[in-house]
């Protein structure tokens, strides 16, 4: 499905019906991230996984600046309108999460729950950011392939890329699907980010903090971090799972969401 959201079309996939759950990818994949909830959680919830800008089938639109995460917060917020919704269970992975605070930060009526899954709180390093721009420079000289090859043992534990090709060809080919230049514009946007660490105490809706045991971008010290800091945020930490803990766990990633979107209630 698509809207006309901002200067941009924004399509989604979505199932079921009830209270409204917005699925928010990580970096540089597209909606179909979600997939396995989308496909598998329970009807009685409004699953709704789009594709943010420049990613997916969603287009850039005429900006060529940084792709902030204030952007596609603003984004998501169009998109919450134009489907008439007023508040939503925001999930997001990894540069998802980053945009769920976001989302906090401008939008926080907006926010029923929040699932913060394999992120960070906290902004990059100096460090980080010069990481950031030299990739941006190999995608430009080498093209979308090396980004996946460099990426996929960062992003999968060992296990998964030794038991499931499925997920590693998946991920593959949603990295290979991203136009070099979202991700050159989506690289200078995560390097800016603001740091979150200050709005953690604020968040006062009901709050899950996911995370897999042998996550190495993300890893457990910082999920548990942000589990410490929301008031009241339970945490889940999968065994076994890497960065993308939705794809390489969905059944365990599943039912942890199914018990905390039942807790409250209100479908
Ligand atoms: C992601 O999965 O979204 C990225 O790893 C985020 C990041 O690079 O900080």
């Amino acid at each position: 499905m698509r809207s006309e959201v901002n200067d941009i079309q924004i399509h989604w996939r979505e199932s079921g019906r009830g209270e409204a759950v917005l699925f928010i990818h990580g970096f540089p994949f597209h909606g179909g991230q979600w997939d396995d909830q989308i496909d598998r959680l329970p009807m009685r919830w409004r699953l709704l996984a789009p594709d943010l800008r420049g990613f997916g089938r969603t287009d850039l639109g005429p900006g060529s600046g940084p792709l902030e995460m204030d952007l596609f917060a603003d984004d998501l917020a169009g998109f919450l309108d134009a489907l008439g919704i007023e508040r939503a269970v925001v999930c997001g992975l990894s540069m998802g999460g980053y945009i769920a605070f976001a989302l906090w930060r401008w939008h926080r009526e907006r926010v029923r729950a929040l699932v913060l899954c394999n992120t960070r709180a906290g902004a990059d390093t100096e460090e980080g950011r010069a990481a950031r721009r030299a990739q941006a420079g190999r995608v430009e000289q080498e093209g979308v392939a090396s980004l996946a090859n460099e990426m996929l043992p960062k992003l999968l534990s060992e296990r998964t890329r030794a038991e499931r090709p499925d997920v590693v060809e998946k991920v593959r080919s949603m990295i290979e699907a991203t136009p070099a230049q979202t991700i050159v514009h989506a690289l200078d946007g995560l390097a800016d980010r603001l740091d979150s660490t200050e709005l953690l105490p604020t968040i006062d809706v009901p709050t899950l903090v996911i995370g897999g045991s042998e996550d190495r971008i993300t890893p457990p010290s910082e999920l548990e971090f942000l589990a410490n800091a929301i008031p009241d945020a339970r945490l889940k930490m999968i065994e076994g799972a890497g960065h993308l803990t939705n794809l390489e766990a969905p059944a365990e990633f599943n039912l942890a969401l199914v018990h905390f979107l039942e807790a409250l209630g209100g479908h």
